[in-house]
């Protein structure tokens, strides 16, 4: 990756003492530095209620990425984290107080006259109104001098009306150029990997066609259960936690049209397009709660809150119609993994069907996580004498390092930066994935219990047994290490 901008650049983070900060944001920031791609004349203004120094702000910065959490690699280079909290500055008061802002204009302009301005809001989506108005009362939306870019993540709304009146909202203080919605799965390089995969190889797109695919399952499995997130999740649920944002972008970048060109307009489009062929079939659909979930910490005693889904769709167009898809995913399941595959008819099943081994279909998986890769399952003879058969894979496996490295946040910070918006979500994008959950959502009547460490309720599989079908345990023959 080239230069970023070599104009003067300021990053605001709102909220840059909480916790999607400390995880996620400072540690991508800390590897921007490592990589030398961090933009020339950047500072970074930390933004919270609790009262800081400059210097306080940036100990504190020092002291999380020497002491990281789990995942961050160890250890850091000084040199690197001296360049980093070199660029920072904090600012300390309440959102809703205009002084904030006072203070936060006095610290832009003793940058630089002239600014480009990302304001990254790690902060709760009931502050957001507040923030946007503020900053434009404070003349701080302002483009004359510079550009003006916002970022949000998810919750992008709970349902099709509140993302859009949270649209609207955005939509009067900026336009869609300086909006980035930020689903971090999208700056995943093993979901980016799926366009690359699909459309600059000619060898498997031909077959994305419903003449030889019997179906495709998708699967979003954590082995563990809510840990200390259940006041924030008991109200949102796994459908809404996962299934909105995450399972839909698999499932849109793994079928969706090639796009005109790889611009983030094209791309968009097709996405789009593809979310509002995705026919959502409500009676299909199931609900589940781990045993044990109302028991966890900051649960409801009654909590009728899913930790597990499975539903079937399809997908209304020439290219895929009739095909079903199956999809489950949520927490305290058999396995962690997440992965698309796409289940080929068996063409040669005539052949084969009475030799030992039997006769697989053959499968093209995207494994997001863990096994990082792109495999295909095909038959093959098994060595020795005689006909027997076995299943092989060709893989393409991500070395862990090179995928730590290209952590998610800092792909989409770089894009940010660069203004680039392919991997991020639009304004009818996000409308389209919640009219399709709210469909879903709506058919909630029966929560089924499971046993945590199962792959959830027995509903579940007559859903899919119901058409001659069953899940696929996903394999852990492939990418291993
Ligand atoms: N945590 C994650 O991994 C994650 C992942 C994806 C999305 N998100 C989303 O990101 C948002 C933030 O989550 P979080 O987990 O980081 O929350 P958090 O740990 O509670 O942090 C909230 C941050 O906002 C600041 N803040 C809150 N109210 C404020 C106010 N009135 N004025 C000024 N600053 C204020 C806090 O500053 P003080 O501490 O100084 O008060 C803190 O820095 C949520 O919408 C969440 O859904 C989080």
């Amino acid at each position: 990756m080239s230069t970023i901008t070599s104009s003067a650049f300021s990053l605001v983070i709102f909220g840059a003492t909480g916790n999607l900060a400390q995880l996620k944001l400072l540690p991508a920031l800390y590897h921007l530095s490592e990589e030398g791609l961090f933009p020339e004349h950047i500072q970074i203004i930390g933004v919270g209620r609790k009262p800081m120094s400059h210097d306080a702000f940036q100990a504190y910065t020092r002291e999380l990425l020497h002491h990281p959490q789990k995942r961050f690699i160890q250890p850091v280079k000084k040199t690197f984290v001296d360049k980093l909290v070199s660029t920072m500055r904090y600012v300390a008061g309440d959102i809703h107080d205009p002084s904030l802002y006072t203070a936060l204009h006095q610290e832009l302009s003793s940058h630089t006259k002239c600014t480009n301005k990302l304001y990254y809001l790690a902060t709760y989506p009931d502050l957001y109104q507040t923030i946007f108005e503020q900053l434009e009362q404070a003349g701080l939306n302002s483009q004359q001098c510079g550009w003006t870019r916002v970022v949000i993540e998810k919750p992008l709304g709970t349902d099709f009306e509140t993302a859009r009146a949270l649209n609207k909202t955005l939509a009067r203080y900026y336009q869609e150029d300086q909006i980035f919605r930020l689903d971090h799965y999208l700056g995943r390089e093993t979901l980016q990997n799926i366009l690359t995969f699909r459309f600059g190889n000619g060898l498997f797109e031909p077959l994305m066609h419903r003449n030889y695919i019997d179906h495709i399952q998708v699967t979003a499995a954590e082995d563990f259960g809510i840990g200390l997130r259940g006041g924030y999740y008991d109200h949102v649920g796994a459908l809404k936690d996962i299934g909105q944002n995450h399972v839909l972008q698999m499932i849109t970048l793994a079928t969706m049209n090639p796009p005109t060109s790889f611009s983030n307009e094209a791309v968009t489009r097709r996405r789009i397009e593809l979310l509002e062929e995705l026919v959502p079939e409500p009676s299909s659909v199931v609900f589940g709660q781990y045993e044990g979930y109302v028991k966890e910490s900051g649960i409801e005693a009654h909590s009728r809150t899913d930790t597990f889904f499975a539903f079937k769709t399809h997908i209304n167009n020439d290219r895929f119609n009739k095909v079903p898809i199956y999809v489950r995913g949520g927490k305290s399941l058999a396995r962690t993994v997440t992965e698309v595959a796409i289940v080929f008819t068996t063409a040669g099943k005539r052949l084969f069907d009475h030799v030992e081994g039997g006769v697989s279909p053959n499968m093209l998986i995207y494994r997001v996580q863990p096994n990082e890769g792109i495999v295909w399952r095909f038959v093959s003879k098994k060595p020795g004498p005689g006909l027997k058969l076995q299943d092989e894979y060709m893989q393409f496996c991500y070395k862990q390092d090179s995928l730590f490295h290209h952590d998610p946040y800092l792909t989409l910070l770089v894009d940010m930066f660069q203004g680039d918006q392919t991997f991020f979500i639009d304004a009818p994008e996000v409308e389209a994935q919640w009219k399709f959950i709210d469909n879903l959502t709506a058919a909630k009547h029966t929560l089924y219990s499971y046993k945590p460490g199962s792959w959830g309720p027995s509903a579940a599989d007559k859903l899919i047994q119901a058409d001659g079908r069953s899940w696929i345990e996903p394999s852990t023959d492939f990418c291993a290490r």
